[in-house]
């Protein structure tokens, strides 16, 4: 469900108390528009179920790395899930407190890790023996002892896009369930290595609790047998995961998921970190977008829109629906629409079959975009990435500045 932040008032619609077309003609179009408060709420929310519990709710940076909002999230006291130098920079320069970084991701260069380890991050999610004993090398370089989960992959079918599916045998993520065992008592053996958890995480835009709870069930089997193997674990780190409603898809609440996560934990005395983005981002922003064109063929309409692949990928990418709402909802007739963007491909589609009373010039919202959404962007066919704001109750904040023509080629040079 779109977040109740984005409301329609007296037929215009609204990001909290200000109006999105205030938001276009002060910030232009595109525009990643994005309220606080929804932010918030999402992440206490998420927490609420775990209060009683030592937890750590780590967001997922690739889902949203905007300064502001790691920003915001740190000062609630999240910890942040990075999978790159880069995340591990920005998380830094947005106030996040190292010692609440979890470090995933299969291919960590050794670079990564020496900056990782000279932060003293809390945990390193190993993917492979491979990444295992280049973290001890490392690690043995610096004179640091190197904080691990390994990452394994319990074989689960999150029942999702196979693109965001990642906890399948066939998957590149992670260690085998097989082989999880053998790999810690390696680990056990490093000099430069302290075991201190249990990572998974099967995927991503997962509407069931069943493949949750099953991986969990295979997790706690671990860390029982890790445990008559005298490893005794922290932590366990369920990654993320949780779907969000983009049309009419009805994902766990996260009351339900917590309720269920605590059963299975039962007694056992161990921190639990969670790695959630999209759950916490998604509909708490919206692509605001301006109709440029309206084109009729023989068997189509399009509104051709000032948004596009680049700036939101998801649509080209996995097919991915988002609801798209008139910023001032016309009374006249609705007509079927694809909506489009100026790309030169055909897979450039924000939105298809969308009944719209539509006008050039008119605003778009493409909703529950808050999340892969900017974070996907890219420079395609030149064009600037664009603005994002952030909604504060009746004030509004440029987060982003929208790129200038000239940023997209100051890198480069001609030959002599
Ligand atoms: N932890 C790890 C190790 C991950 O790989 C991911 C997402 C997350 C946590 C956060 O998952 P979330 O809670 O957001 O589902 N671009 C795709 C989604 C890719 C997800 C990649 N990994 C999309 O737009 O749907």
């Amino acid at each position: 469900m779109t977040s109740n932040k984005f409301i329609l008032n007296n037929n215009a619609l609204f990001a909290e108390n200000i109006s999105i077309n205030k938001i276009a003609e002060n910030f232009g179009t595109p525009c990643y528009v994005y309220s606080k408060s929804a932010l918030i709420e999402a992440f206490q929310n998420f927490s609420k179920g775990f209060l009683e519990t030592n937890h750590l709710v780590c967001f997922a940076v690739k889902s949203n790395p905007s300064l502001a909002i790691l920003n915001l999230f740190a000062k609630l006291g999240a910890g942040f899930d990075i999978v790159s130098g880069g995340e591990l920079a920005r998380v830094i320069a947005a106030g996040g407190d190292p010692q609440k970084i979890v470090f995933s991701g299969v291919g960590k260069t050794a670079e990564e890790m020496r900056a990782a380890l000279a932060a003293d991050i809390f945990c390193f999610n190993v993917e492979s023996a491979s990444e295992l004993a280049r973290l001890n090398d490392v690690a043995k370089s610096m004179g640091k002892i190197a904080p691990v989960s390994l990452r394994v992959n319990p074989n689960v079918d999150a029942k999702t896009h196979p693109y965001i599916s990642t906890g399948l045998k066939n998957n590149k993520f992670g260690v085998a369930y097989e082989d999880a065992l053998d790999i810690y008592l390696q680990a056990d053996e490093m000099s430069n290595i302290a075991i201190h958890g249990v990572d998974c995480h099967i995927g991503s835009q997962i509407t069931e609790l069943s493949p949750f709870l099953d991986a969990f069930d295979r997790v706690l089997t671990l860390v029982d047998a890790l445990a008559e193997n005298k490893i005794q674990i922290q932590h366990i780190d369920l990654g993320g995961g949780i779907g969000i409603t983009y049309n009419n898809e009805a994902p766990p609440e996260f009351t339900a998921y917590a309720k269920a996560m605590l059963d299975k934990l039962g007694e056992r005395d161990v921190k639990l970190v969670f790695e959630p983005g999209r759950a916490l981002v998604g509909n708490a922003g919206l692509l605001l977008t301006k109709v440029e064109y309206i084109k009729q063929t023989e068997t189509k309409n399009f509104a051709i829109v000032d948004a596009a692949m680049n700036d939101l990928m998801r649509p080209a990418l996995y097919d991915a629906y988002h609801d798209i709402q008139a910023v001032n909802p016309r009374d006249e007739a609705k007509v079927n629409y694809e909506i489009v963007g100026p790309v030169c491909e055909s897979g450039d589609f924000l939105g298809h079959d969308r009944e719209l009373a539509l006008h050039e010039g008119d605003l778009l919202a493409i909703m529950s975009a808050g999340a892969y959404g900017m974070s996907m962007s890219s420079n395609y066919n030149t064009r600037p990435r664009v603005a994002e704001v952030m909604v504060d109750g009746d004030q509004c904040h440029l987060i982003r500045k929208r790129e200038q023509i000239a940023d997209l080629f100051a890198l480069e040079q001609c030959l002599p």
